[in-house]
């Protein structure tokens, strides 16, 4: 894999049983306190989709926000939020999901995106899909088009993968573990 990816790898810290018994928990502040990890994140997102004709970063509350936030400027494009419930001001449209611990509910403006928007939906972390098949949902909603999800790393023996596939969703993934 390329060296950079490697460099963020080694800077997302396991945590065991946070925040609940028999759940290894993935740490990515080192990694954002780090300013090459950082750079090197937002130089791999911005490689893969400059070209891609995007037109907004769909960003997911709340470690979401950070990359995409940092991608959009990167990318000179606006930056969509999808936040947990009761954030958003105006009409929204709510999906609710299961979390590898607990159930949330997610939602997004009604009227935030238009026919003509392609979009990316990031997130920091793919582990077992189910927020981001709920923002896939939400997105769906919408008459934008959806380009493909994108996350830092993820984990594989979560099998978010196959869900996003499942539901006709490509992911990209900066780096993965597998353990
Ligand atoms: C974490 C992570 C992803 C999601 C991944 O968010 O940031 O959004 O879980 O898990 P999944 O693929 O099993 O759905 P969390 O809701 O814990 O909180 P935060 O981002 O608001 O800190
Ligand atoms: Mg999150």
């Amino acid at each position: 894999a390329d060296m950079r990816s490697n460099h963020i790898a080694r800077r997302i810290m396991p945590v065991e049983n946070f925040p609940q018994p028999g759940i290894r928990f993935r740490d990515i502040t080192p990694a954002l306190q780090d300013p090459r990890a950082l750079r090197n994140s937002i130089d791999l997102f911005a490689e893969r989709y400059e070209n891609a004709g995007l037109t907004q970063i769909v960003a997911i509350e709340a470690r979401g926000f950070i990359f995409s936030a940092a991608l959009a400027d990167r990318l000179g494009i606006g930056l969509t939020l999808i936040r947990k419930p009761g954030k958003l001001p105006r009409d929204v449209f709510s999906t609710s999901y299961m979390l590898e611990y607990g159930d949330d509910v997610l939602e997004l403006h009604k009227d935030a995106l238009k026919a003509r928007d392609k979009v990316i939906i990031m997130d920091d972390m793919l582990a077992t899909g189910g927020t981001m098949g709920a923002a896939v949902e939400l997105v769906r909603k919408t008459p934008a088009t959806i380009y493909e999800t994108a996350f830092v790393c993820e984990l594989l023996y979560l099998n978010g993968r196959k869900a996003l596939d499942k539901i006709g969703v490509n992911s990209y993934a900066i780096c993965a573990f597998d353990e």
